[in-house]
């Protein structure tokens, strides 16, 4: 059994000044925008030390991995006040206009570096060769988004990262385990634990701040594949959560930790829809050839969801909702009609233009989605041939993408109208000291996608430096010794080495649970009870209290995770932020009372969208040491006016952080 002993790690404790968790876009953004900020401070006589620690490797980690076809944030010739309206509408209408602004005046900056790094952007014809910031026009597959060649969109910007920061101040395979408050201040931060995944060893950071940029959480639910293909998922599966059950753990409030996103996708191999829909003009149709968007169109009024769907293109969970009202009355499959689409095109396309066209069709997807293309090869599907499928996945919480759940922060101070509520310290500092966040991290706040993560992320390396420079003199003091810290974290290896022998099958054991039945079991009763696929994204209340009832009782068997390697041990901490961002979930679906994402879920207790009460944000806050959670609402406040013209005093301050 000498192949299972790995305890006693090897502990390795460093004192950093600033720490960035996570090496996805928007710490990227971070490490390329801090050192500009550090240098500063040094001419002013103050050293400060960075630290980033990714649990991959930063060329690709994170959702960018695979390497992106779009970049589905880019202003151009927009005004970000319309993009906060754009926003505000998909989001069935409560977000923070002041972080949606922030991001949009800024954005345009990361993505013009983009391209100085080597990212290809796809040009009008007659502006191939020159750059965006010099007016080269993009592509634009809609009023957002741009085409890129991206496969490499992951390994470029991680260069500038590297190069910015310098590679002796990366740590990569380390998963970060644990915030750990201020000895002296519980709201505060004051360092942060975690393992290697590759080596018997455990980090102890100690830092001033740091930011937390995890991503969002996958898996929590019962995804549709199965099998060997259980791996599959839309979302990336090494995000797992840790953002908000860090955070949660921490003391931060969460917001609209009830939105979730289930986008609907290519069927099985989870192929992008956006390229298809807004550049190649396809249209999604029932089995009966049905636009079933128009023909479902007048039922947005019967829980008064059409209110969300005027003035605006309707929102994707509204999409959803008329796509499911078909599947769920036995009009499926649905599928996307590549071939009209394609047809339609070529019509007055040259033969070497439509194998241009062809080649497009399937490099959307070999850019970013590869497995799609295994499924259109290994189904002998020719898209200007034969319909694919489209569907809904399973939900993933997020706060990036067309989703916006994530954490309460303190947004920019410039802007006109912000309530007090809104601004109370740091750009993207939590409601805990010293805890920053970005992209997925940040709630109420979605559509940023890559870019806008990225420029988040530098808005918050900005503000942590400025964070760093006013707490000059503060010594971090963790609350809890490096011996507790240690025992938490190898608890699971403990659980193993000491139980292993009381049976002959390693994984059947009553002392312990593997972490991969851990998480069937939390997949089970999310899917089953908040709202999964099962159920056609449905619930209510008793259902919720059920899940409780269950969430809880897996919260407490989390303490007999067992790990027989460093994988699993990786898995076990990966399945308990899971359960924590899906009790948060849960937790705030029950205490919204009405059906604001019909499409992403619904309460079937509270089927309309009841703006008179809860046209509000939900914020939540989670005692670790009592299990308690605390929900309440909080006043949502319109800073962009929902007409087209310029609300007084918001201008546009140019495009640099
Ligand atoms: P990520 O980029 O996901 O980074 C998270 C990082 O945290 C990773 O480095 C990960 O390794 C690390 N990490 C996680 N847990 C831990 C831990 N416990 N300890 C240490 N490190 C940890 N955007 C577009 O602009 N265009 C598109 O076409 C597009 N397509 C997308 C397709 C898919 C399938 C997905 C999922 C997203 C897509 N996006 C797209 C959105 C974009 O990828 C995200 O908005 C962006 O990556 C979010 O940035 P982030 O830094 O918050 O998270
Ligand atoms: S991706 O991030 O995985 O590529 P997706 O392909 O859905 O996502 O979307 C890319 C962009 O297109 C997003 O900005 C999304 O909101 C938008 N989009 C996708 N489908 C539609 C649609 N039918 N109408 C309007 N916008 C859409």
């Amino acid at each position: 059994m000498s192949e299972y002993v790995f305890g006693n790690p090897e502990i390795v404790e460093e004192e950093v000044d600033i720490l960035i968790i996570g090496g996805g876009m928007a710490a990227c953004g971070a490490a390329f925008e801090i050192m500009k900020w550090v240098d500063a401070a040094k001419q002013q006589g103050t050293d400060i030390k960075v630290k980033l620690v990714d649990k991959a490797a930063l060329d690709r980690s994170g959702a960018v991995a695979q390497g992106l076809s779009a970049i589905n944030t880019y202003m151009g010739e927009n005004d970000p006040a319309d993009y906060v309206r754009y926003v505000r509408g998909d989001l069935m209408g409560i977000v923070r206009e002041d972080l949606v602004y922030d991001v949009g005046r800024h954005v345009d900056d990361s993505v013009h570096n983009f391209e100085k790094w080597g990212l290809p952007i796809w040009k009008q014809p007659g502006d191939e060769g020159k750059p965006l910031k010099e007016g080269g026009k993009p592509v634009r597959s809609g009023r957002w988004q741009i085409m890129i060649n991206g496969e490499s969109y992951k390994w470029i910007v991680a260069e500038a990262a590297k190069k910015a920061l310098g590679t002796e101040n990366i740590q990569e395979r380390v998963f970060i385990v644990r915030l750990e408050n201020d000895k002296n201040d519980p709201n505060r931060v004051a360092g942060a634990a975690g393992f290697s995944v590759r080596e018997n060893k455990v980090y102890v950071y100690k830092f001033k701040c740091c930011l937390l940029v995890c991503g969002g959480a996958v898996n929590v639910f019962r995804p549709r594949s199965v099998g060997e293909g259980m791996g599959r998922a839309w979302y990336p599966v090494w995000n797992a959560g840790s953002t908000y059950a860090m955070a949660a753990e921490a003391g931060a409030e969460m917001t609209l930790m009830e939105n979730r996103f289930v986008p609907a996708r290519f069927k099985d191999g989870y192929g992008p829809v956006g390229a298809w829909f807004l550049l190649f003009k396809a249209k999604a149709i029932n089995a009966f050839g049905e636009d079933y968007q128009a023909k479902n169109y007048d039922d947005l009024a019967n829980y008064g969801y059409d209110a969300y769907a005027q003035g605006y293109k309707m929102g994707t969970c509204l999409r959803n909702h008329l796509m499911m009202k078909e599947m769920k009355e036995g009009r499926g499959p649905i599928f996307m009609d590549t071939p009209t689409a394609m047809a339609e095109l070529a019509k007055n396309m040259t033969p070497k233009e439509i194998k241009h066209l062809e080649a497009e069709a399937w490099e959307d997807f070999l850019d970013m989605t590869i497995g799609q293309c295994g499924v259109w090869a290994g189904e002998n599907i020719e898209p200007d041939k034969e319909m694919s499928e489209l569907m809904p996945t399973e939900p993933y919480l997020l706060g990036s993408h067309a989703g916006c759940a994530g954490l309460w922060v303190s947004g920019p101070e410039d802007l006109p109208g912000t309530p007090d509520h809104y601004h109370w310290g740091y750009n993207r500092m939590t409601t805990v000291k010293g805890l920053f966040t970005a992209g997925d991290g940040v709630g109420a706040s979605g559509h940023k996608f890559s870019s806008g993560s990225h420029a988040e992320g530098r808005i918050a390396a900005k503000a942590m430096v400025k964070f760093v420079l006013d707490n000059k003199d503060w010594k971090p003091e963790l609350a809890r010794s490096v011996d507790e810290i240690i025992e938490e974290i190898y608890r699971p290896v403990k659980n193993f080495l000491e139980h292993k022998d009381y049976t002959t099958a390693i994984d059947v054991n009553p002392h312990y649970i593997t972490p991969r039945m851990f998480q069937f079991r939390l997949q089970k009763i999310m899917d089953e009870y908040v709202g999964g696929v099962s159920t056609w994204y449905q619930t209510n209340a008793k259902m919720m209290e059920v899940a409780e009832r269950k969430l809880e009782m897996l919260r407490e068997d989390s303490l007999k995770m067992r790990a027989k390697d460093l994988h699993e041990l990786l898995r076990a901490w990966e399945n308990y932020h899971r359960l924590i961002a899906a009790y948060a979930h849960m937790k705030h679906i029950k205490f919204r009372e009405e059906s604001r994402y019909p499409g992403y879920y619904y309460r079937m207790d509270f089927q309309r969208i009841d703006d008179e009460n809860w046209k509000c944000f939900v914020n939540s806050t989670f005692d670790r040491h009592t299990g308690e959670w605390k929900l309440k609402k909080v006043k949502y406040v319109q800073l962009i006016k929902p007409t087209d013209e310029e609300p007084e005093g918001i201008h546009r301050p140019g495009s640099e952080v």
